[in-house]
């Protein structure tokens, strides 16, 4: 029968400290570098999407560390920051089955001593476009809480999920600007057999929305072909994927967009070569997002992203 271990859990930014030194040490190798250290984070309500970080954090080095902080800093107001789901003790069950070592489970007043101090992360003119015009000031808080928490952690790896691809994009910029030393890793989409990608943001689905909100992953993998194919520059991409989401009444559109891949911007319409494209929905009351690798060019290829 094999034991499971539960991960220690740790509240204060001193006793995670205090744990990771000793875990370092403790797996230090025969040529003196210590264990490496990957963060996984988190806002909670784990779901498949997550524990594909972990497994693959797991696989990446010798000490995993899960955060889970739902950060109140990148919730603007009237959005879901009181309703956001809160399930530790499922959270703690599933990252214990995945052997992880130290979950770190802060809060408010941890990382934000008398109300948050007054210093701030700028994500820039990328950070109020797509999801920033939707939720402004969302990706300042975002990478602010991230900077913290590879300051407070020291991590060699963290890992993100493709799925937030704008998040994925500002952070991996705050690491080059700011000259981070830390490896950003990113994951690819887990989608349900749907096709729709997972969030935890899903649960608050209904049936009749969750099957329409399928037209999102449908519209994105249409596009994927069309450009695989050599049949699409961006402009014929988008039309491809619009139609499909159009389809579904129940689907919002709030911005279907095809962004380079360097620079985050929406491309011009005939563009051609490496491209993402994103999409965001309100589906019911619940905003979704999603994206795709586009490879624009006038000769067919076989990388169409299979959705
Ligand atoms: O993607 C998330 O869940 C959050 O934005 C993150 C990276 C944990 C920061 O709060």
């Amino acid at each position: 029968m094999t034991v499971l271990t539960r991960p220690e859990l740790i509240g204060t930014i001193t006793e995670l400290r205090a744990a990771l030194d000793r875990d370092r040490a403790a797996t230090r190798r025969a040529d003196g570098t210590p264990g490496r250290v990957v963060l996984v984070p988190t806002m909670g309500a784990l779901h498949a999407g997550h524990l594909s970080l972990v497994r693959r954090a797991r696989s990446r080095g010798e000490i995993v560390v899960v955060s889970i902080f739902v950060n109140p800093l990148q919730f603007g107001a009237g959005e879901d920051l009181d309703a956001y789901p809160r399930t530790l003790d499922a959270d703690v069950a599933l990252l214990t089955e995945l052997g992880v070592d130290v979950v770190f489970v802060p809060t408010a007043d941890e990382m934000y001593p008398a109300g948050g101090g007054l210093t701030r992360v700028v994500a820039g003119p990328v950070g109020s476009l797509l999801e920033g015009a939707a939720r402004p000031g969302h990706f300042d808080g975002m990478l602010t809480v991230v900077s913290k928490l590879i300051n407070i952690v020291g991590p060699d790896t963290v890992m993100f999920g493709q799925k937030d691809a704008q998040q994925v994009f500002l952070v991996q910029r705050m690491v080059a600007d700011l000259n981070l030393r830390v490896a950003i890793e990113v994951a690819p989409i887990v989608r349900e057999p749907s096709g729709l990608a997972l969030s935890s943001r899903n649960r608050y689905l209904e049936p009749s929305e969750a099957e329409a909100a399928v037209s999102l992953s449908e519209g994105l993998g249409a596009a994927s072909v069309a450009a695989a194919l050599g049949t699409a520059d961006a402009a014929a991409a988008t039309r491809t994927a619009r139609a499909i989401i159009a389809a579904r009444p129940l689907v919002k559109l709030d911005y279907l967009v095809v962004v380079h891949p360097e620079t985050f911007l929406p491309v011009e319409a005939q563009h051609r070569g490496p491209a993402r494209m994103l999409v965001a929905a309100l589906v019911g009351h619940t905003r979704l997002i999603d994206n795709v690798p586009l490879d624009l060019n006038p000769e067919p290829r076989a990388t169409a992203q299979k959705i």
